[in-house]
């Protein structure tokens, strides 16, 4: 259960979500997740699998649950808590919340969003029948709704997700505003110092599953792929202006310093400034230390895979605890609209 401890009463509320595409990579890992792994020691947090979210892109439906399932198992091996977690859909009150935040969004401001001019723009060129949903210019919106309605301090993301925060933020005041009563808590972007991992492929790049699978390593590949995949990081981007370190060096460092291997770190970057280094040595590095973060976490995997049933229950139930909260909301903002409430 997600009483709160009494000491931990006066806890900041945290909020993040991520989308169920694909596999965890290594830049998902070292940029966000470990972040929200740590940040439960100091605050109340919640994370959402959202869902709703990923139909905004063409996508399958016969794979959406099953990578909501897979991501979720993900979470968990790389230590997210099983009551932090929620499936969005398994609380239709965000979405609720979306339609009636919707009607506090002024369209101008709706129109400025650049991940959807980013996102549309993507959608014509990778041949997706110039299909663009009003699903996707909404989605703002309803993430609005998924931070609004835990009444979020802090939300760790991205600077690419800056503009969602301030327009969360813009609805929160309208709608206080509106009704009359400080309502809604205006939420803060929560940054943190997070390491940037490049493309192995293309170190000037970030590591993403969209650039194709060259371009990003799987946290829980094979020990082999991992290891090839170090093994033929680009290393010599062409035109590295004199006295810099090139991004594919810089890269392979940055990933030892994630991996906290300092001492590695520190000795083979001696080496570099002394001319020594020899990219081998770096790269089985880089290569040992993924491979033992990797270990960990597949060891925990395959344990939570071995007890699916269990943990999908655990992750309903957890669900349905946090529920509570954002049915709370709803009802006060029913209340404060002079909209009808069923329950309660
Ligand atoms: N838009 C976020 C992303 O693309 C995902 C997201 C949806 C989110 N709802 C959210 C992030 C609420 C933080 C809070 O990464």
């Amino acid at each position: 259960q997600r009483l709160k401890k009494e000491n931990m009463e006066n806890r900041k509320q945290v909020l993040s979500c991520i989308q169920p595409t694909g596999h965890m990579h290594f830049g998902n890992y070292f940029g966000a997740i470990k972040n929200w792994v740590d940040l439960q020691e100091k605050y109340d947090c919640v994370y959402g699998v959202v869902d709703y979210h990923a139909m905004t892109m063409p996508y399958d439906p016969k794979k959406l649950r099953n990578n909501t399932w897979e991501l979720i198992f993900n979470l968990l091996a790389t230590g997210i808590q099983p009551e932090n977690l929620f499936i969005q859909s398994l609380i239709p009150e965000h979405s609720e919340l979306g339609w009636i935040f919707n009607c506090f969004t002024p369209y101008g401001l709706a129109t400025r969003m650049t991940q959807f001019k980013d996102k549309s723009l993507q959608n014509k060129e990778g041949g997706a029948d110039n299909y663009i949903s009003v699903g996707l210019f909404d989605y703002p919106i309803l993430q609005a709704a998924d931070i609004l309605i835990y009444k979020a301090d802090y939300v760790p993301v991205g600077k690419d997700q800056e503009q969602h925060l301030e327009l969360s933020r813009n609805i929160a005041q309208r709608f206080n505003h509106q009704v009359g009563k400080e309502y809604f808590v205006l939420p803060e972007t929560l940054y943190t110092e997070v390491p940037k991992v490049m493309s192995p492929a293309d170190p000037t790049k970030k590591m993403s599953k969209s650039a194709g699978e060259k371009h990003y390593i799987n946290v829980f590949a094979e020990e082999a792929r991992i290891r090839k995949q170090i093994k033929s990081a680009v290393t010599d981007a062409g035109e590295t202006p004199e006295g810099e370190i090139s991004p594919g060096i810089a890269n392979l460092f940055e990933l030892l310093k994630a991996c906290a291997k300092m001492d590695a770190h520190d000795t083979l970057m001696e080496d570099y400034v002394s001319g020594n280094l020899k990219y081998v040595d770096l790269k089985q590095a880089v290569g040992d230390a993924l491979v033992e973060v990797s270990a960990v976490f597949k060891e925990r995997k395959a344990e939570i895979v071995s007890n699916k049933k269990e943990i999908k229950y655990k992750i309903k139930a957890s669900s349905a605890e946090i529920r509570k909260q954002a049915q709370q909301t709803l009802k006060d903002v029913k209340d404060l609209t002079g909209l009808m409430n069923v329950r309660f």
